[in-house]
């Protein structure tokens, strides 16, 4: 970070908890990178105290924020506007200021699309499957109906709960393009089929990094492509059996390091390079 003077400008992260975000390294390297005076430090908000942290912050001329569990649809209401793909995803995490108050984008989704980009990993015409269908599920669904999937399948414990998804998405696309199954039913997939999985639960992440959402080896011959967006550990158990059938496995740190990049680029307004958010991503791994 370059030294705070006077027209330093803050950054920082609301939520509850946030002492283990990474956040701070992603944004104040950036800033380091392009030797922009800006601080981002993380701001612990307690339950019930969001529309006061967001009135302040703006009194105290943060230039934005990220938001994070547990307020990314509560902080909604104390937004002065809103970005059209953060109203349809119903989930903010980063706020941008503009006059008399900030403006609430989704970046997460984005940074996703991002981060399979640099990997090499394409949407547009493909089948894809999801695994789970909470609130991250949900946005990676509209994401995919954006970006021109050919098929969607949301697979989930409570077959509801999918079909709530899958309903929602139909509706924004217009068409039947998702169809919701309950995960034991993913031995009714076509057999000649192989799909790009996007693994959208928290089921692997540490400390419970031995467990995956579908045991039954059988299931990873019809994936070509595994996406977790769990990054600890770097290696789930899901990518590991993808992998073991011949598939291609990414976690979710790319999709990390890239909504920060994306915020960052909308608080400065300016193009964080490819070589800039590499260098990040290698501080990040060594964290
Ligand atoms: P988030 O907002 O992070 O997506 P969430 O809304 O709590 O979190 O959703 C968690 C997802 O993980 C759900 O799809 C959940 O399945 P249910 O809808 O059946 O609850 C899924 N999930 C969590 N634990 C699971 C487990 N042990 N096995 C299978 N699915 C699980």
């Amino acid at each position: 970070m370059l030294a705070i003077d006077g027209y330093t400008r803050t950054c920082g992260l609301i939520g509850n908890p946030v002492e283990h975000t990474l956040s701070p390294v992603i944004h104040n390297t950036l800033a380091e990178l392009t030797g922009q005076k800006l601080c981002y430090v993380p701001f612990h908000v307690e339950t019930g105290r969001l529309e006061d942290a967001v009135k302040g912050a703006y009194a105290l001329n943060l230039l934005g924020m990220n938001v994070t569990v547990p307020y990314k649809s509560e902080v909604i209401p104390f937004l002065k506007d809103i970005d059209p793909l953060a109203q349809k995803i119903g989930a903010v995490n980063t706020l941008v200021r503009i006059k008399d108050g900030y403006k609430g984008y989704n970046t997460d989704m984005p940074g996703l699309y991002r981060a399979m980009c640099a990997d090499g990993v394409r949407i547009e015409g493909e089948k894809v499957l999801i695994l789970g269908a909470g609130g991250v599920a949900r946005a990676v669904a509209v994401l995919l109906a954006e970006k021109g999937a050919a098929e969607i399948l949301i697979l989930n414990r409570t077959l509801d709960k999918a079909k709530q998804v899958a309903a929602e998405v139909n509706q924004l696309a217009g068409r039947a393009l998702a169809t919701a199954m309950a995960n034991a039913e993913h031995t009714d997939l076509p057999e000649r089929e192989k799909y790009l999985v996007i693994q959208a639960t928290s089921v692997g992440m540490h400390p419970r990094d031995d467990e995956v959402v579908i045991e039954d080896e059988a299931f990873y011959e019809r994936v070509h492509t595994g996406y977790d967006l769990i990054f600890n550990p770097a290696q789930t158990r899901f990518m590991k059996m993808v992998q073991a059938h011949g598939g291609r496995a990414y976690n979710g740190a790319k999709m990390l390091l890239y909504q920060g990049v994306i915020a960052y680029e909308y608080w400065t307004d300016t193009q964080i390079t490819d070589a800039q958010a590499m260098k990040v991503f290698e501080i990040m791994q060594n964290r």
